[in-house]
């Protein structure tokens, strides 16, 4: 593993954003190399700013929406895999998972997901807003979940369901 996909990891796992897009565009190149990839971070960085950073995907914010574009192998394979589940389990039954909506908005040939855009929550955020804590929240990877605008919690990272 190369010490700058090391890093990489660690900074997304601390969730410790980038600060500059020179260095972050130079870490996504060490990764990926030079190409479409690389340019499409380059537009996306000029267009919404420094994304947040994940350990396979970085998130642009938008307004409403955010877009998660690829920055390892794993990433195009975890977009390819959530844009394309909607929910999971049946409302109202205890497997029930409301997810963030989302959807496919390829780039050439780069899988991006479209999402709409939640405010993440902590566990005292959940519990202050709703007084418990539901219990699909321990199901999604790392708790990462969020409200929408109209106050619906739901999880917003969800490929490895
Ligand atoms: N819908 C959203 N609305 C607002 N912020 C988001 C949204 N989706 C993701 N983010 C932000 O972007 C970061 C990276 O996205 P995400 O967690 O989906 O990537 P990942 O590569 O799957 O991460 P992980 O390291 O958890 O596997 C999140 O930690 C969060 O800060
Ligand atoms: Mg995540």
């Amino acid at each position: 593993m190369g010490e700058t996909y090391r890093d990489f990891l660690l900074d997304a796992y601390y969730q410790n954003h980038p600060t500059s897009i020179p260095e972050f565009l130079k870490v996504v190149e060490d990764i990926m190399g030079k190409g479409s990839l690389l340019e499409l971070h380059r537009f996306c960085c000029q267009k919404y700013g420094l994304p947040k950073i994940g350990t396979s995907r970085v998130t642009y914010l938008s307004k409403f929406v955010v877009f998660k574009v690829p920055v390892t192998l794993d990433g195009f394979r975890n977009n390819d895999w959530e844009a394309s589940l909607c929910g999971i389990g049946e409302e109202g039954t205890d497997y029930h998972i409301p997810l963030a909506r989302s959807r496919h908005l390829p780039h050439q040939d780069i899988p991006v997901v479209v999402m709409e855009r939640i405010t993440e929550a902590s566990t005292s955020d959940i519990l202050e807003k709703l007084g418990k804590i539901p219990n699909f929240v321990s199901a999604v990877d790392s708790a990462q979940v969020g409200f929408t605008r109209k106050g619906k919690l739901v999880a917003f990272d969800y490929a490895d369901l």
